[in-house]
């Protein structure tokens, strides 16, 4: 019988998850927004969140965010079961939610955008510092701000976006959750956004996308997660599946209009190899 070194055992890296999720049910009076959901949610990857209108992904995301406690199941970060009962409790946590109305204030420039609320504590920032703080957290992002004394009513959709990501770095998270981040871009923005998100990851973060956007999904997410009528629905990993499974998995339907033409193209490659090997 061989017995296993402590201390192999203690030098091979495990790999647990940031964030994960068991069992977690929400209810709203009669609608079960979400049932049994499992969620892993590992340092350094995106995670795409996806699902038709109504699947649960912002309850999923008011949940993380201490909007909504859920009625049934387990939340662990770092591997410890927490609660998240308040939007503090979630930022004290190490989880930053962006929202899709991003919460800026349009007459405030940048800096003040990015430090609002945060010039508490023993002693007050100073402009100056908090201009080159400011400046040094876009650096990091490649972001393109053309000042940050600027007010954000002046700036495109996707630095304003970049201004509410780079905001929630302040805290130092360690999961941040972007809530259609492209939704309302242009092409151009929104690959800048998704450069965003590759930063984001390769400071070591676990970054939750949720994304009704599938080019974006693929372009930029490690693994999917699909929702359906509030429970999951697959959990793949993006280069092991194509576009049509994910939107299978989405739809549920086995009979629908994208589902039958990727079986027709399938029975057509059939009839192809058949030939080819008459
Ligand atoms: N505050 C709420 N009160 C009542 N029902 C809600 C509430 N929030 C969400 N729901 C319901 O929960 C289900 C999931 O909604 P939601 O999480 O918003 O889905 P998604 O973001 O995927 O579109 C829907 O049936 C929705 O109507
Ligand atoms: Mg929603």
């Amino acid at each position: 019988m061989t017995m296993e070194s402590p201390i192999a055992d203690a030098e091979r890296p495990t790999r647990r998850p940031v964030l994960s999720l068991r069992g977690v049910t929400k209810g709203f009076g009669a609608v079960r927004a979400l049932t049994d959901i499992h969620l892993d949610v590992y340092a350094g990857e995106v995670v795409a969140i996806v699902g038709d209108n109504g699947a649960g992904k912002s309850t999923l995301v008011k949940i993380l965010a201490g909007v909504h406690p859920p009625d049934a199941g387990t939340i662990a970060f770092d591997g410890e079961p927490v609660t998240i009962p308040s939007p503090a409790a979630s930022k004290e946590l190490g989880i930053a939610t962006v929202f899709q109305d991003l919460a800026l204030c349009d007459n405030l420039d940048v800096v003040s955008n990015l430090f609002l609320g945060r010039e508490v504590g023993r002693r007050t920032l100073d402009e100056e510092e908090m201009e080159s703080r400011a400046w040094s957290l876009l650096r990091q992002l490649s972001a393109r701000i053309p000042s940050v004394r600027i007010a954000v009513a002046s700036l495109s959709g996707g630095q304003r976006q970049t201004v509410a990501i780079a905001r929630s770095l302040i805290g130092e998270p360690r999961i941040v959750i972007l809530d259609e981040p492209t939704a309302a871009l242009g092409v151009a923005q929104a690959a800048e956004v998704l450069n965003l998100i590759e930063r984001l990851r390769e400071r070591g973060l676990g970054v939750v996308l949720i994304s009704h956007n599938m080019a974006d999904v693929q372009a930029v997410a490690d693994r999917v997660a699909v929702l359906r009528l509030g429970r999951n629905n697959g959990d793949f990993r993006i280069p092991d599946v194509s576009y049509e499974e994910i939107i299978s998995a989405i739809t549920g339907a086995t009979d629908n209009v994208v589902s039958r033409r990727a079986e027709r193209l399938n029975e057509a490659e059939r009839r192809d190899e058949g030939r080819a090997e008459a």
